[in-house]
C-alpha cells in the first residue's frame, strides 16, 4: 500500500497490540505491583471500547497499513466473550495475524474455544517453574500449576508451537531461565527470554536488575550450544537463537542492552480507546470519538498520528526520560 503513512523516522506501521481490559488476576511486581496498583478493575466497564469499536479500530488500522495483530491486557481471558471477538477480528480485510499473550491461569478453560474461534497463534508468561517462585513473581497470586495446565490444553487444541515470555531479573530467577530451556527445549515451543524494561514508573526498576541477553545467552550455550538465526521478518523484536543439536530455539528481546526502535513498526491501542505510539509514551491520544465517527474518519486519523509519530525510547533513555510520566505496561499490555 504506497499510501501507508510513516512516521518521521520512515517506519511504517505494521503491527497493532490491542489492550483488551486494563486489569489482571496477577501482580507480577515489574509490571502492576500490588502495594502500586488498583486492587479491582480500574475502568467502568462502560469505559471500555465494545467489540464493534474495536472492530471499527482494527479495521481503520489495516487500511494504514497493520496487517499484524496482538490481543493483550492486563489479562485478557478476563475479557468477556473473547472468542467471540476473535472470530470477528480473524475476518477483517488486511489482518494476516492474530496471537494472543496471557498469563495462562485462565487457559484451560478457554483454549478450545479460542482454537476454534480462529486464532492461531499464543505467547503465555512464565517466569519461574519453581511453584514458590512462581507465586511470588505473581505478586502471590498465582499457580504454576494452573498456567501448566493451561498450556497442556492448549496443545491439545492444536496450538502446536506456544511462545514462552520469561522476564528475567538479577538475583531472582536466573536459574529458572535455564530450568525453563531444559523444561521446553525438543517440544515444539519457543522460550524467550526479556530484559527488565524500565517501563511504567512503580515497578522499581534498576539497571543493575538487569541481565544483558548477551550473558544469559552464554550462560544457556555453555550447557545447550546454540547458533544464531536470522530474523523471520524485518523488526523482529526478539533475536533467534537454534540449538546446535536441532532441538528448537530460544529467543532474546534485548530492549535494554540492544534496543530496536529502528525498526518499530508497532502502535498500541489501550482498552478505553487510547493510541500509544511507543511502550514508553508519556501519555496517548484518546480516539473513541473518532472511532464513533467510522472507519474512514479513523484512517484519516491515524495517519496524521503516526506521520506525526518520532518515539525512539529505549535508545535514548537518559536519566531524564527515566523520570518522567510513563505509562504503566499493564494499562497498554507487552
Ligand atoms: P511475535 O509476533 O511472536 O514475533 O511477537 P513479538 O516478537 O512481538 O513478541 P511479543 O509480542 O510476545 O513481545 C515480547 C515482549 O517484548 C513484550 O512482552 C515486551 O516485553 C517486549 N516488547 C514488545 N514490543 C516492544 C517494543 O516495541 N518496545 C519494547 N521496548 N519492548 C517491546
Ligand atoms: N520488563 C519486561 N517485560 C515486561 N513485561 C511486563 N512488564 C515487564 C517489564 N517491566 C512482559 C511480561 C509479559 C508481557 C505482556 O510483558 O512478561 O510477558
Ligand atoms: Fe498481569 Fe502480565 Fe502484568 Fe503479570 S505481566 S501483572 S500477568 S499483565
Ligand atoms: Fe518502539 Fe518505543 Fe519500544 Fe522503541 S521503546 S521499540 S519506539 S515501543
Amino acid at each position: 500500500n504506497p499510501d501507508a503513512p510513516r512516521d518521521r523516522h520512515g517506519r511504517p506501521l505494521r503491527d497493532l497490540r490491542l489492550s483488551l481490559v486494563e486489569t489482571c488476576n496477577f501482580r507480577c511486581p515489574y509490571c502492576m505491583p500490588a502495594d502500586a496498583t488498583p486492587d479491582n478493575e480500574v475502568l467502568d466497564r462502560a469505559s471500555r471500547l465494545d467489540f464493534d469499536e474495536i472492530e471499527t479500530a482494527v479495521r481503520a488500522f489495516a487500511r494504514v497499513g497493520v496487517s499484524k495483530l496482538r490481543l493483550t491486557g492486563g489479562e485478557p481471558l478476563l475479557r468477556k466473550n473473547l472468542p467471540e471477538l476473535v472470530a470477528r477480528l480473524v475476518h477483517v480485510p488486511g489482518i494476516e495475524d492474530i496471537a494472543l499473550t496471557t498469563n495462562g491461569s485462565l487457559l484451560a478453560g478457554q483454549a478450545r474455544a479460542l482454537r476454534d474461534a480462529g486464532l492461531r497463534r499464543l505467547t503465555v508468561s512464565l517466569d519461574a517453574l519453581d511453584p514458590a517462585l512462581f507465586r511470588q513473581l505473581s505478586g502471590g497470586r498465582g499457580n504454576v500449576d494452573d498456567v501448566l495446565a493451561g498450556i497442556a490444553a492448549a496443545e491439545a487444541a492444536g496450538f502446536s508451537s506456544i511462545k514462552f515470555n520469561c522476564v528475567v531479573q538479577r538475583g531472582v530467577n536466573e536459574a529458572e531461565a535455564l530450568r525453563l530451556v531444559g523444561h521446553f527445549r525438543g517440544t515444539g515451543h519457543v522460550v524467550r527470554f526479556i530484559e527488565f524494561m524500565d517501563v511504567g514508573n512503580c515497578n522499581g526498576w534498576r539497571r543493575d536488575k538487569v541481565v544483558p541477553s548477551a550473558e544469559l545467552r552464554d550462560q544457556i550455550s555453555a550447557q545447550w550450544p546454540l547458533r544464531p538465526l536470522s530474523p523471520t521478518y524485518r523488526g523482529e523484536v526478539a533475536t533467534r537463537h537454534a540449538f546446535v543439536d536441532g532441538q528448537g530455539e530460544v529467543g532474546f528481546v534485548s530492549s535494554v542492552s540492544e534496543p530496536f526502535c529502528g525498526d518499530c513498526h508497532r502502535a498500541r491501542l489501550s482498552a478505553d480507546g487510547q493510541l500509544f505510539t511507543c511502550l514508553f509514551a508519556n501519555r496517548g491520544t484518546p480516539l473513541r470519538e473518532v472511532i464513533a465517527q467510522g472507519e474512514d474518519a479513523l484512517a484519516a486519523r491515524l495517519g496524521e498520528l503516526w506521520r506525526a509519530r518520532g518515539d525512539r525510547y529505549s535508545e535514548q533513555r537518559g536519566e531524564e526520560d527515566r523520570k518522567r510520566r510513563k505509562i504503566e505496561m499493564f494499562y497498554i499490555g507487552g
